[in-house]
């Protein structure tokens, strides 16, 4: 995979999988610190202890009955590559956490990609669960929060061509923000 933002989709297929009502998505770029980090949580079904370590290590588990996922482990070796890890706090039947973090100015990190492209499909393609998105670059950031839009749109449905459109316009302008 050549950007993280398609890991990032990867993942919350998952959190929707799981049945999730609600998905937050953190970019969070500490330029200074030179660390970056990708986190998403979500409030599905949740995993136990085991079923996160055979998740995080496929090939460490004996049992061969289970068709074996990737989309965890790429994500691992994204991070990992780059001096960075992978972490995942999950609870049966309150949600799981998963956590990563870059080195930023590694070589071997992958660009971000088109994060924002990624939150507005998601948004289109899902437009019955409800997405928090924060963007942080150094000290500043912004959250685009569907439930808080929902509330300003009454009954029109997130997936609605001019709504799509207004969230894309509110990443960009606010990403304009964040570097300025
Ligand atoms: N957010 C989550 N909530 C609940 N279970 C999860 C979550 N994320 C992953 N899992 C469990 O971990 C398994 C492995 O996830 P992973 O993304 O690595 O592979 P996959 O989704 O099974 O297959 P792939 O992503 O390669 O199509 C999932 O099948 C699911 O059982
Ligand atoms: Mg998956």
């Amino acid at each position: 995979m050549r950007e993280l933002s398609l890991n990032v989709l990867d993942i919350v297929q998952n959190s929707i999988s799981a049945k999730a009502t609600v998905i937050e998505i953190e970019l969070l770029e500490h330029i200074e610190k030179d660390l970056l980090e990708i986190n998403i949580f979500d409030n599905g079904k949740g995993m136990t202890e085991e079923q996160v370590k055979s998740v995080i290590d496929p090939f460490f588990t004996t049992r061969t009955t289970r068709k074996v996922g990737l989309g965890i482990p790429l994500f691992k070796m994204a991070a990992e590559m780059s001096g960075g890890w992978l972490d995942i706090k999950s609870e049966v039947g309150k949600g799981t956490r998963v956590y990563t973090s870059y080195g930023y100015s590694n070589v071997d990190r992958m660009p971000v990609g088109d994060m924002n492209g990624t939150v507005s499909m998601l948004i289109r393609m899902n437009p019955d669960i409800d997405f928090v998105y924060t963007h942080s670059i150094n000290e500043k950031s912004y959250v685009l929060d569907t439930r808080e839009l929902r509330e300003q749109l009454d009954d029109v449905p997130l997936d609605t061509p001019d709504v799509i459109e207004w969230i894309e316009e509110y990443l960009k302008e606010n990403d304009a923000e964040l570097t300025t």
